[in-house]
């Protein structure tokens, strides 16, 4: 585990009702929180009373750690999911304009991500090509796959100690420019494998309206443009760094890694697609440079992935799991999968 995370004091605030378990392969990160009490175990009422009574431990726990698994608590279904992100505030624009395609279940749960099976989504924290941003996610596992799917997790503070320290000082001095394309229902992407990866502005802003979509993105402070085939792009300029809600200090926060469309992260096959089929002519769904229209060196953007991957963490799912992660102190992504997986996501505010 961490050096850095220190149990005894959450142990003593905890109580024996519960036990910690720092997830070792994770050095620390998720600690799983489980029930002894037997009416944890099976009485939600229970359940919530005793994570309200405990919300400023196990908020300060989720900094340490950068995340927690609440797992053997009585959560069988989205209801319950629910009822357990209730108290958490929301955020301010919800998921309007993001960048995943995902549908909402019910209430504050949303499908963590329709992206195909195949697909590996690498880390990232959520959200930060926008204005405003959850400071937590809660993920919920109603069915977990076969094989894989794992939403995988990583330490950011481990994370920026390990990149090139030249790299993080260029970012601080040029700055992040994002630049992503939803394209029009009227248009389908030529090949099948890019439809599930483009989204339309649609489903971007909830609405079949154009004027709403403008109106949000204004409200947000995103600029956009409408474009080549009816699609839409939507810009925003960022300092690819935030400052930690409760902590204060200043953090990586941006999507270089996980936005820039390479053979890693999309897969050779993918990429050569984009190619033959956008090409010049056809907006690609993402693009990333430096705030200053600069193109980012594939180089650092490869050196990033080296380290990300030396920090990923992925604990398989179990049914009822419940996670809440710490949204700048931790990245989450997700493995490729097998069978039939429902993870759901809430945002926290
Ligand atoms: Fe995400």
């Amino acid at each position: 585990m961490a050096a850095t995370l220190k149990l005894e004091t959450p142990r003593q605030t905890f109580g024996g009702s519960v036990e910690l378990t720092p997830y070792e392969k994770g050095a620390g990160l998720p600690v799983f929180i489980a029930p002894r009490d037997p009416m944890l175990k099976r009485d939600i009422g229970t359940a919530l009373a005793w994570m309200a009574e405990h919300r400023d431990a196990i908020d300060a726990l989720v900094i340490a750690a950068g995340g927690v698994v609440f797992r053997g608590f009585p959560f069988p279904d989205t209801a319950a999911f629910n009822r357990v992100v209730d108290p958490y505030p929301d955020v301010p624009y919800g998921y309007s304009g993001g960048a995943t395609t995902r549908g909402n279940i019910a209430g504050r749960a949303f499908e963590a991500t329709r992206a195909p099976p195949d697909f590996r989504l690498m880390l990232h924290q959520e959200m930060a090509y926008l204005p405003n941003w959850p400071t937590r996610l809660a993920f919920y596992c109603a069915h977990a796959p076969e094989t894989g799917g794992e939403t995988i997790i990583g330490d950011v503070r481990r994370f920026e100690k390990a990149i090139d320290p030249k790299f993080v000082q260029t970012v601080h001095e040029r700055g992040v420019k994002y630049v992503r394309n939803f394209r029009s229902p009227d248009w389908i992407p030529p090949h099948p494998t890019l439809v599930p990866l483009h989204k339309t502005w649609q489903e971007a802003f909830f609405t079949d309206d154009p004027r709403k979509a403008e109106a949000d993105c204004k409200d947000m402070g995103l600029d956009f443009e409408w474009t080549t085939n009816g699609s839409m792009s939507v810009i925003y300029a960022a300092s690819g760094f935030t400052n930690h809600a409760v902590e204060g200090r200043e953090v990586w926060f941006n999507h270089i890694a996980s936005q820039t469309i390479t053979d890693y992260n999309y897969g050779a096959d993918r990429v050569a697609l984009f190619r033959e089929y956008y090409g010049d002519l056809t907006p690609w769904t993402y693009q990333t440079y430096f705030a200053d229209g600069g193109k980012i060196p594939l180089e650092d953007v490869e050196a990033l992935y080296e380290v990300l991957e030396d920090f990923t963490v992925a604990f398989p799912w179990r049914a009822g799991d419940v996670m809440l992660l710490d949204n700048i102190y931790s990245f989450h992504g997700r493995n490729a999968y097998t069978g039939t997986r429902d993870v759901q996501v809430a945002l926290i505010g």
